[in-house]
């Protein structure tokens, strides 16, 4: 098993990579934003309080998000040769107790790939982001327009814009991600485990870099 974990600021592009990268590997794509998304939307006591976190641009508590991830590490711990994980770590804490869990399951972290991005094309990125509300698929208005406005290309879905994406809330998702995320990357370059991406090449050169890498990893 191999077990990857993209790392990076808000809107560099690792949701749209990790779609594609399970699409060509036998991976398991592990999105803690996704997964928090779905609680949301059932609407439960637990579900309220994640909308909260999540529209003010700030991290859900850690023990929140361990539990769901375990849960849904559990449920999708089938026959793959490993997991992309989207968003997990975001600090520290969540990074060491990563570790602990896949511990428990005989695993371990083998790649941690950081996606170089800059602000302003983040804020770009992801105020023209739109997403199917059917399958998720993620477009933008300008770098990759679906076919017919509004209209997923895979599923006919219809396209909505994220809660999260306001000018106020990526500003403050930033933030976020300065003070509790980039310490990461010093914690995973001690322990020789980070690769970096230009995360600001089109979509498909980005791509090639990636598999780049995770094909030297396999060899
Ligand atoms: P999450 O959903 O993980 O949001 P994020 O980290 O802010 O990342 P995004 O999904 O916004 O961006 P992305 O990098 O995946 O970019 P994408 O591929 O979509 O988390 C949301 C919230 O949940 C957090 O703020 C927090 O509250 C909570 N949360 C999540 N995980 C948590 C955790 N571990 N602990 C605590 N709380 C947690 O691309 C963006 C746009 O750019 C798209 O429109 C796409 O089409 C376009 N694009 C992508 N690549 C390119 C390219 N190369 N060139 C041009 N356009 C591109």
């Amino acid at each position: 098993m191999l077990n990857i974990i993209l790392l990076g600021p808000p809107g560099e592009g690792k949701g749209t990579q990790a779609k594609d990268l399970v699409q060509r590997l036998n991976f398991r794509h592990l999105s803690t934003g996704d997964i928090l998304r779905e609680e949301k939307e059932k609407k439960t006591d637990l579900g309220i309080q994640i909308q909260r976190y999540m529209n003010q641009g700030l991290l859900v508590p850690n023990e929140v998000v361990l539990e769901l991830l375990r849960k849904k590490l559990e449920s999708l711990r089938t026959d793959c040769e490993g997991f992309i994980f989207d968003g997990y770590p975001r600090n520290i804490q969540q990074a060491e107790n990563l570790e602990a869990l896949l511990a428990e399951m005989g695993m371990q972290i083998d790649m941690v790939i950081f996606f170089d991005v800059t602000e302003e094309l983040s804020v770009q990125r992801l105020s023209g982001r739109r997403v199917c509300s059917k399958c998720g698929a993620n477009f933008h208005i300008t770098n990759m327009p679906p076919k017919q406005e509004g209209i997923c290309d895979y599923c006919g879905g219809s396209l909505y814009q994220r809660d999260d994406d306001t000018p106020e809330v990526i500003k403050k998702r930033w933030a976020t991600y300065m003070e509790e995320t980039l310490p990461l990357l010093n914690y995973y370059e001690k322990k020789g485990l980070l690769y970096r991406v230009d995360a600001t090449k089109p979509k498909e050169e980005a791509f090639r870099d990636l598999m780049n890498l995770i094909r030297n990893l396999k060899k």
